[in-house]
Formats: C-alpha cells, structure tokens, sequence
C-alpha cells in the first residue's frame, strides 16, 4: 500500500524504513526493502508490522545507496513473507501498489516460455516480463516501455536492475507516486508525508507516466515514451506533519482537531457562498436538473447526509450510491447535471472511476476532497477542499465532519442560487453553521467522563445497533462503521422507522441500541421506535439533547446530552460522542485503534 525510492550517496535502508513508517497509516500486513550492494540485490522482508522488518534489518544489514521499500496490502496471495515485495527475477526487483488485471494471461503465457514464479502475486509478471525483454537485449528504458505497453490495470511501481546501480524507474496508473528532489539524492514515495524528512520539493507523476530517476534528476516519460514536463511543487506536507501531540493515538488526536480544522472548512466555504463566484464557475448549481452524489466508506455517509440537504433546501433531487456500485448501475444521468464525488484522499481507486464515468457522460463533475494535489482533485471541474490537514488514522473522523461542512455550506449555496430559501433563510442557516467549531469545543471539553464508561460496558458486547431518522440515520451507519472498523464488534446502523421490519428481532437485553434523536422533526416518531425496542428488553444509549432529554420518557442504560443546535448542524456535532464510542471502546478491547487490520486509509484498487 506504500512505495518509498532512494537513489543517493549514503546507505539508504534505514530510511527506506523510516519513509515506510510514515507510509504505515495507509494500512499494510507485510513490509520488504531492497538495495544493490556491490552489483548485487539484496532484501530483507518481514510479514506484519514494521517493527518485524526492522528487527530483520537489525540482525542482517542491508548496505547499498539505491534501494526501493515496500508495505503490502495482501490483494493476490496470502500476507506471507514470500509474497511481501520487492519481487526479485533474474537481477530485476520490483514494488508494485494495485492490481495488474491480465496477470493471469501474462503469468500463463510467461510459465509457457519458461518463466518459474516464485510467489501468488500479480506483480511478479512485472519482474518477469522485464527480465524477459532484458533477455531479449532491450536496453533497460526499452524494457520498462515494453513492460508498460503489456500490463493492464492499476499501478505505482518502483523498479531497480541489478547492473545499474544509478537509477530507480518508477511508472503510475492509478495509486499515486511522487518524485521528491534532494541535493544530489533523489527520491520516490507514495505520497509527500513519507518523504517530508528528506525533501518538501515534489513533482507528481500523472496517470501513464514513467520515469527514470538518477541521483540528479529525473527524466519523465508519457505512455508513448515521449519526454514530458512534470511541474515541481513545494509541499506542505512537513509543516502539517504527524505527530500525536498530548495523545494516545493519532484518532484521538484527529477528534479533538474537529473543532479547529472545521472552522478553516466553514470559513473557505461561507466565503464561496457569499459571493458565489467559484461555485457558478465550477458548478451551476442554479440550472442543474438533479445532482449526483458518490464516494465509498465514511466519505459516501457524509454524501448520504449530504443528500438531506441539498434535497431539503435546495430542493435538488439526489442520485446517491457507493462508488463500486453507482458506475455500473447504468443511471440515465442528464449531461446538464452535476455529480459530486468526496474523497479523502482523492485517490480511491471506485470514487475516480464513477467520476470518469459521469465526466464521459458530460455531467460537471465537482471533487469534495482532503488533497488538493490527488487525482480526484485535478481530473475534477470544481475542487472544494475540505482543509482538515493530513488525517493519519484509518477511520475517518475529522475529514468526516468537514466533508459534512462543505457539504452544508454548498447545499446551502445551492439553495440561495436556486432560490429556494429566502435571503434571511440562508443567513439564518449560515449563522447556524458558523455556530459549529464553538459548539463541539463546547462538547469535546465535557463528555469524555460518560463515554469511557459507556464505553467499557459496550466493550463487553457482541453486536450493537445504532438508530436514527433523517440525517441521523446516515450518522447511525456512521456510528456502526466506526465501531466495527476499530473495535471489531459486529455493528449495524438502521433507520428507526425500519427497525420493525427485520432488525427487532434481534434485540434482547445483551444486544445494546444506540439511538441517535437530537429533538428535531423526527423525534417523536424515533420516541416510539425506542418504546418498541424498551418493550422487548433492550438497552438504549440514547444520544440525544436538552430538550430531547426532558421529552423522553423512557428509562434507557444511558442518555449523552448534547446541547440543542439547529438541525442543520446537528450531523456534526452528534458525530463526536459517536467516533468517542468508537475509539474508547476500541481502546478497551485492546486493538491497533490507528491502523485496524485489513483496512487501507487509501484503497487504489477497485
Ligand atoms: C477506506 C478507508 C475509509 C474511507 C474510504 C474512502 O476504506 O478505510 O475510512 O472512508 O476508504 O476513502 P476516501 O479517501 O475516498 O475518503
């Protein structure tokens, strides 16, 4: 899931691993570098965590000033240390993020010719296929253009041969790979973060690039082979660098930034909104028939949200699923519409597809997004920045309620320039929005105390259920999503309404409900929905507010008392007692709150 390069003066090995670690967020289960030492390649790899590399790293040193890095998530074959990349065949190694498609045509033509693999993995044809043309008497850049021409699918990859101790070769289509410049070094990584300790000067690779990286300079190629120009940009990544601070983990961290970073997303956006210039440039959100809406995970609940919104207030019909599925649903989606697409990273490989697919289409295609520079981002016609700053956790929290932010604030855009609210209407709802950072500072200051003990009673449960109507359901699939991701108890989010046609019929007193009614439109009916699960002996958190809580009659397990906020921003502040649910829980159960196992913070394959 991460790819790290150096071609330099000094041994590189040790920061190849110190690059992969801040790769680590992105998930991984297996970890492998590879040097040239005295025209020879060498690796060391280990199964799980870095720490497992570095204990092999410490017990056989690896020399050589070029080397490539690698964390793998397992797509084909197992996460052993026999499928961990690099990938060595005959002098070539190679590492590899996404999936080559025609592996299995490639591998088989390859073992017809002679070819012996050695590991279960896609990539290894890559190596192979190199090799082959090597042996043919293509010269290195002739082999790597041949390779290219062959392979199909998705990839990042940094290759180093054996007889050229100078240069690394890196090709990107689909995940992302950035060259950094050094002072006579030069390296390669997946993203800015990893290489933030060497250098802040990056050049992008864009899709069907490949490149030839020498400890000077480097040369880039496009698909056809011919020279191009990749613009270096100074990035911010080292300024807004990962460190948790005062805290345990870089999730809690991330929940108690909300209050900061939402503002800077409310600010950038209330200022789009009044002045609407960049909105009507990018989107005509004033002469658009209906809107489109997808993402996956967290990100496609926040569109879920999202969707309420621009339905209530804009008054715009909403065509929303997850990414996987929206761009195989043959939708008769009108060109004279818009489709939005939220992506934390920009770079999920289902969420770049559906927006190419609405794009072809001929729909403005606007990118809600935490990275400016990713592929989502350039290949959008509006790009509205989240500004949550680098999210390290895999679950999502912060970029979650500033995604929320710029979804109210452009549903409420949306709105004035359809007029479908009045002018005092929309000022009403922005002073509600602006009311947001205070009110969860408010919030994160006081409900730590209730959600540890809350938490540690949910610890000792199976399965949960979470509730809610209106933009609290979508916050109730949250709420699930979280739990799961972190905590590994089995959880499920639901709209109240539909708790009586299936999911009531697993309640029981070891099966907690968590309700999620802030006293809105919805109450009374989610009151009743309750009363139906309090009859059958369940227990109820309830989440809800002042007034919720002096209208509710019910005896439950606990009720967390927020404080009363316009409707509008309640997703948001709700979203903190849930993601603290999650993250004490998880802390009580003792799992790796940061990196959950088997999840990716960026998936760039399909
Ligand atoms: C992965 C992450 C989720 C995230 C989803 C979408 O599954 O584990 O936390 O919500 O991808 O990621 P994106 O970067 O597109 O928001």
């Amino acid at each position: 899931c991460g790819i790290v390069g150096i071609v330099g003066q000094q041994p590189v090995s040790d920061r190849l691993v110190d690059a992969l670690k801040r790769l680590e967020y992105r998930g991984y289960d297996s970890a492998g570098v590879a040097t040239i030492v005295e025209g020879a390649l060498h690796r060391r790899r280990a199964e799980g965590k870095l720490v497992n590399l570095e204990t092999r790293l410490k017990d056989e040193p690896l020399g050589g000033n070029i080397g490539i890095g690698h964390t793998r998530w397992a797509t084909h074959g197992a996460s052993t240390e026999r499928n961990a990349h690099p990938h060595f065949t005959d002098g070539v190694a190679v590492v590899h993020n996404g999936i080559i498609e025609n592996f299995t045509e490639l591998k088989d033509e390859l073992t017809a010719a002679g070819a012996e693999f050695q590991t279960d993995t896609d990539t290894e044809v890559v190596a192979h296929l190199l090799a082959r043309h090597r042996r043919e008497g293509m010269r290195r850049r002739e082999a790597m253009a041949a390779m290219l021409k062959r392979v199909r699918g998705a990839y990042a990859l940094a290759i180093i041969f054996e007889d050229d101790p100078s240069t690394i070769m890196a090709a990107r289509n689909g995940p992302p790979l950035a060259i950094g410049h050094g002072d006579g070094e030069m390296f390669l990584g997946s993203d800015a973060i990893a290489l933030a300790p060497f250098t802040n000067e990056i050049t992008y690779l864009i899709d069907g690039d490949w490149a030839v990286i020498g400890k000077t300079g480097a040369h880039i190629f496009d698909f056809d082979g011919q020279p191009v120009e990749r613009p270096r940009q100074t990035s911010t990544a080292a300024a807004a660098l990962a460190d948790k601070g005062n805290h345990r983990h870089f999730m809690e961290k991330e929940i108690y930034e909300q209050p900061e970073v939402i503002s800077h997303a409310l600010g950038h956006h209330i200022n789009i909104i009044e002045n609407r210039a960049d909105m009507v440039s990018g989107i005509d959100f004033a002469r658009i028939p209906s809107l489109a809406i997808s993402a996956c995970g967290t990100a496609y609940l926040a569109g879920l949200v999202g969707k309420y919104w621009f339905e209530r207030y804009a008054r715009l019909t909403v065509e929303i699923d997850v990414a996987s599925e929206f761009r195989y649903r043959e939708i008769p989606l009108s060109p004279q519409s818009a489709a939005l697409f939220i992506s934390q990273s920009g770079e999920t490989a289902d969420t770049l597809a559906s927006l190419r697919y609405c794009k072809d289409l001929g729909l403005k295609v606007g990118a809600i997004v935490n990275t400016c520079e990713s592929t989502i981002a350039r290949e959008a016609d509006a790009v509205f920045p989240i500004l949550a700053g680098p999210e390290i956790g895999v679950a999502s929290t912060k970029a979650f309620t500033c995604q929320l932010a710029v979804l109210a604030a452009l549903a409420i855009g949306a709105a004035r320039a359809r007029r479908t609210v009045t002018e005092d209407e929309a000022q009403a709802l922005v002073s509600s929005l602006a009311e947001v950072p205070r009110v969860m500072g408010q919030v994160l200051d006081s409900i730590q105390p209730e959600i540890e003990l809350l938490s540690r009673e949910l610890s000792k449960c199976r399965h949960v259920l979470y509730l809610g109507r209106g933009t609290s359901f979508p916050l109730a699939m949250e709420g699930a999503l979280k739990l799961k991701e972190i905590s590994y108890i089995h959880a499920e989010g639901y709209a109240a309404g539909e708790l009586k046609h299936g999911p009531i019929a697993l309640i029981d007193e070891n099966m907690p409900v968590i309700v999620i009614a802030p006293h809105d439109r919805f109450f009374d009916k989610t009151a009743s929905n309750m009363q139906e699960v309090a009859a059958r002996g369940g227990r109820i958190i309830l989440i809800t507010d002042e007034r919720g809580a002096t209208a509710s009659k019910l005896d439950t397990m606990h009720t967390i008392v927020l404080p009363v906020v316009d409707e509008i921003i309640a997703p948001m502040i709700f979203s903190l007692p849930i993601q603290l649910l999650a993250y004490h829980t998880a802390l009580f159960m003792g799992t790796d709150v940061d990196q959950p196992r088997n999840l990716a913070k960026s998936v760039t394959v399909e």
